[in-house]
């Protein structure tokens, strides 16, 4: 029996990196799985794994940006696989300069995609939890969302407010048997940091606040998520799963 049998969970950001991995091992582990991603054939090569390897999931296209793109997106998901029990708020892009190179265009959009996206993500499915009488929702923070570092400054500030947002959710609807937590990965191995880590400077100075002084694969952040998705993590909710290899440990 797999930790998420019989469960709903939707992914947003789902068809690569981190989202990927996490849809395919809580498919693994028994979840049907909505796909949710603006890339469709990433969403949709990831539906295959996942149905190669004989789990359910279904490819949604979502905007996290956009509340008429989570209506669908839902109502759909809630169509092929009954109500939603799982809401994983992933999706998010990196913009890598401090406050005086940041244009305003790039701080609303930054914040439309990683902090609003979040906000309609858990709004649109509340309804659905609230109808199975449960829900975990994990948002993916970043320790950029509790530690200060140079040249990030509209990314850290979307990841911030993540981490609150996810306290606010989870006072308010604990009373529906809806935890809400968030997660923290240090430095992941994924498209996003690619360039990033292919750069020695810059992968010295990420790597070098790292205590295990390596990247983490996508799949050891899936883990964590899995964990706080399934029942196993009953009593926990508003709380902040850190899985950054040591960063901010010193
Ligand atoms: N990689 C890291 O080191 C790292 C560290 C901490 C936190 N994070 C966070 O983890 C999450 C996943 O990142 P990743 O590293 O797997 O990156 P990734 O670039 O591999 O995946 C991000 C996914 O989000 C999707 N996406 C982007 N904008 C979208 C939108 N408007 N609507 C729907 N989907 C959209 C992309 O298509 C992509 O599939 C992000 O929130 C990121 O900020 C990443």
């Amino acid at each position: 029996m797999g930790r998420l049998q019989n469960k709903t969970a939707l992914i947003s950001g789902a068809a690569s990196g981190m989202g990927a991995a996490e849809a395919r091992l809580f498919a693994e582990q028994g979840a049907q799985v909505i796909v949710a991603d603006v890339d469709g054939d990433g969403a949709q090569s990831v539906v295959q794994d996942i149905t190669d390897a004989g789990g359910s999931a279904i490819a949604v296209h979502l905007d996290v940006a956009d509340a008429a793109s989570w209506d669908k997106a839902i109502t759909r998901g809630v169509k092929a696989f009954g109500d939603i029990d799982i809401l994983v708020n992933n999706a998010g892009i990196l913009i890598m300069k401090p406050v005086q190179d940041t244009t305003e265009e790039e701080w609303d959009r930054i914040f439309s995609i990683n902090a609003k996206g979040v906000f309609l993500g858990t709004k649109a499915v509340l309804d659905s939890m609230k109808a199975t009488g449960a829900g975990s929702i994990i948002n993916i923070s970043s320790i950029y969302g509790i530690v200060g570092a140079p040249s990030a400054a509209a990314y850290q500030a979307t990841k911030g407010a993540v981490r609150l947002l996810t306290k606010a959710t989870a006072s308010d609807y604990a009373p529906f048997n809806i935890r809400v937590n968030s997660v923290h990965p240090g430095v992941i191995a994924t498209a996003m940091t690619d360039e990033l880590l292919a750069d020695p400077e810059v992968a010295k100075d990420l790597l070098g606040t790292t205590i295990m002084e390596r990247p983490a694969q996508p799949e050891e952040v899936a883990r964590a998520v899995l964990f706080l998705a399934s029942d196993e993590a009953s009593f926990m909710t508003g709380s902040e799963m850190v899985v950054d290899g040591g960063y901010t440990a010193q």
